[in-house]
């Protein structure tokens, strides 16, 4: 490569990395998976390896990363807290112990003891304890420079997790020590926590290393207090020269002063011992109670640790492991299309089941044709699967040296499984798509839009029931739901239990289906954003909805603007706004609009105040409120002009924090957006 080339790559590299790192220690809100992060790191080490001209001092690969937050006290490391070298092979793991021996003059054949332990998941800290009581604690930041967190460190363990942070050391601590370990979330409390949150409307957290670091990052200590964190310690320090002679005395000591130290750590002999540690280990990752990433080996000795010392960024006492992301080989049963609500095939993949990162898995889902050719994916083939993240399932590539010659391509139908109309794959399309204008499964997914909380509110009606009533032909649009007989609901309300909705299932099937009209009675009177959402016009979410709404202030208006009058609208492009009118153009859809305003649908402009405390601005709801929905937060601002977005950013004006705010709170103060409780929010509603 040219050295401009090279050197336009790696900006862009730093770029990445560097935006990737404040997504991670920063905002707590990560971008990139653990293995893609790597491969751009190592690809930026490659290219500086081969330009050293290039390196330059703030280059991410000379530094910590994990700025601390302005929001938290600073506290300087009287240690620097470095991190560590990763490997990922074999070839790697030998290559660390050469350099041990080599910068040791070990005669060949002496081995290195080494202390083998998981690497945990979560996020480190210092504990400063004088004269056996905690003193204050810190997260390890830029690793000079962390943050202030003693008053969630006081608190963490306090749900009886573990032993978590003790207050008071036992036995006969040195006057000062500083205490370093990790402070995580097991898998088991990172899951309750997440359905508590979700319970709440709250976005739960991607992994339990993001709640632990969002919790313990929390400005309110009482928050931290009602998580179950832990915290497992892995080393000591005390100024003036350690008292131990080995690194597992030291875990010793730590385990006696009250400490929680990993019972899987161990003593090994030469690096055969830590090969083997680490493939056991690897095989029980999933079954420990808490997330680890890989291995760290440290050498034993402290002499030789001294010794050995570190370079600018990472120790050469030690280096850490990290697992590849775990791959199964399975076989392939089934590729089938499943039609979505646009009417899009997505290809599924349906394999003999596999575990995966600690779960079953037995199906993934491919993009779209393209994926599946480029993948060159047959059925019947063995593939690599994985979890992307270690979440969603993927199909990683097929294994073409176990092919019989009986695996077969896919071929997209060339008609709708669910409705049998012409399926196409209109030209400059990455999808195909079911032209059937009454396909079930399009108008079931419809029907279940249409009637959603957010859209036309209609209380009750799920996905049985839409199933129900397109299976017997009652409902050809969303019109049609306007003159369901009463019999034929009560008709869907007597089928077995176990197929009606839950919601519906304790009631007699009369009191149920008045119910139902009820229900439709109360969405006819809506409002014009409701409304447009509700149609299900592709690109058109809630919040575009609501932009259009506002805009356009009637129906009919909406109905008849051209692409032109459609991009004067803040937030439409080109593409939304062909897509609308395409839409807007089909006689199929005026006449649905039509038929629903016959029915009695009544979309009503809403009252937008052009002053007042909201009027205009971009308002952010997080955590829960007492006194309402955040639904009914949401309409309340937005009847006074104001817009709800999901995310804090610099175009915030407000954030209002309720009951448990976590990440977007943390966020908006560190960007200066104004916060306020929900008793301020309800004061400015009534302004
Ligand atoms: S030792 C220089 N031991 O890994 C020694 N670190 O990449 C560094 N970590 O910031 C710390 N488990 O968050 C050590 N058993 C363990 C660890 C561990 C996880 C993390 C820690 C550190 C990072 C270094």
């Amino acid at each position: 490569m040219k050295k401009a080339d090279a050197a336009a790559r790696v900006r862009e590299l730093r770029e990445r990395i560097r935006a990737a790192d404040h997504a991670y220690y920063v905002l707590d809100q990560p971008v990139l998976a653990d293995a893609e992060y790597d491969r751009l790191m190592h690809e930026l080490q490659a290219f500086e390896a081969e330009h050293p001209e290039l390196v330059t001092a703030d280059s991410p690969t000379q530094r910590v990363s994990g700025a601390p937050s302005e929001r938290f006290e600073r506290v300087v490391h009287r240690e620097p807290m470095l991190s560590l070298g990763n490997v990922q092979s074999d070839d790697e793991l030998h290559e660390f112990d050469a350099r041990v021996r080599r910068l040791l003059g070990l005669p060949e054949g002496e081995a290195v003891g080494y202390v083998v332990e998981p690497k945990l998941d979560g996020l480190a800290v210092e504990l400063v304890y004088r004269d056996g009581a905690f003193a204050g604690g810190s997260t390890r930041g830029d690793g000079v420079n962390g943050e202030d967190v003693t008053a969630n460190l006081r608190v963490v363990g306090g749900l009886g997790a573990n032993r978590g942070v003790p207050h008071a050391l036992e036995g006969r601590p040195p006057p000062r020590v500083e205490v370093r370990g990790e402070v995580l979330l097991f898998k088991e409390h990172f899951e309750a926590m997440n359905r508590q949150l979700v319970r709440a409307g709250e976005e739960p957290f991607a992994n339990p290393r993001n709640a632990a670091a969002g919790t313990l990052r929390q400005l309110d200590w009482r928050v931290t207090a009602r998580r179950p964190l832990s915290f497992v310690a892995y080393e000591a320090l005390v100024p003036g020269g350690d008292p131990w002679r080995t690194h597992w005395d030291k875990l010793e000591d730590l385990a006696g002063w009250g400490f929680e130290t990993n019972a899987e750590n161990r003593r090994c002999r030469g690096i055969g011992e830590v090969l083997a540690y680490r493939d056991r280990m690897a095989e029980r990752r999933f079954e420990l109670p808490y997330d680890t990433d890989g291995i760290v080996v440290k050498v034993d000795d402290l002499d030789w640790r001294r010794r050995l010392g570190a370079a600018s960024k990472f120790p050469r006492w030690a280096v850490a492991f990290k697992y590849p992301p775990q791959e199964e080989a399975t076989r392939i049963r089934r590729i089938w299309a499943s039609v979505g609500r646009t009417g899009v095939l997505t290809p599924v993949v349906d394999f003999d089941p596999v575990r995966l990162s600690g779960a079953m898995v037995a199906r993934a889902t491919l993009h779209n044709e393209d994926e599946m050719r480029r993948k060159d994916i047959l059925e019947g083939d063995w593939v690599l699967v994985r979890r992307a993240g270690e979440v969603i399932p993927e199909v990683v590539k097929p294994l073409p040296e176990r092919r019989t010659g009986a695996e077969r391509p896919f071929r997209f139908p060339a008609e709708c499984p669910v409705c049998g109309a012409r399926v196409v794959r209109e030209e400059g399309e990455k999808v195909y798509r079911c032209t059937g204008a009454a396909c079930p499964a399009q108008l079931v997914g419809r029907l279940c839009h249409f009637a959603q909380r957010r859209a036309l509110d209609v209380e009750g009606l799920g996905e049985k029931l839409a199933a129900g009533l397109v299976e017997r032909g009652q409902v050809k649009d969303f019109a049609d739901l306007y003159a369901v007989p009463f019999e034929v609901w009560q008709q869907l309300f007597s089928r077995p239990r176990k197929e009606q909705d839950a919601t519906a299932a304790r009631e007699l099937p009369e009191k149920s289906a008045q119910n139902m009209v009820a229900a439709l009675e109360r969405s006819r009177s809506t409002t014009l954003r409701r409304f447009l959402f509700a149609l299900g016009i592709p690109q058109v979410g809630e919040a575009t909805a609501a932009t259009l709404a506002r805009h356009f202030g009637d129906l009919a208006r909406f109905m008849d603007a051209d692409e032109e009058a459609l991009l004067a609208v803040r937030d439409v492009g080109p593409e939304t706004a062909s897509e609308i009118r395409a839409w807007t153009q089909e006689p199929q859809n005026r006449r649905v609009v039509e038929r629903l305003l016959a029915a009695g649908v009544r979309p009503e402009a809403e009252v937008v105040e052009a002053r007042g405390p909201f009027a205009g601005k971009t308002v952010v709801l997080t955590g829960g409120l007492s006194a309402m929905s955040r639904d009914d937060a949401k309409a309340e601002i937005e009847r006074r002009g104001g817009k709800v977005s999901g995310s804090v950013s610099r175009k915030t004006d407000l954030v209002v924090a309720g009951e448990e705010a976590g990440s977007k709170l943390e966020k908006a103060r560190s960007l200066g957006v104004r916060v306020v409780g929900e008793e301020e929010f309800v004061r400015l509603l009534k302004e």
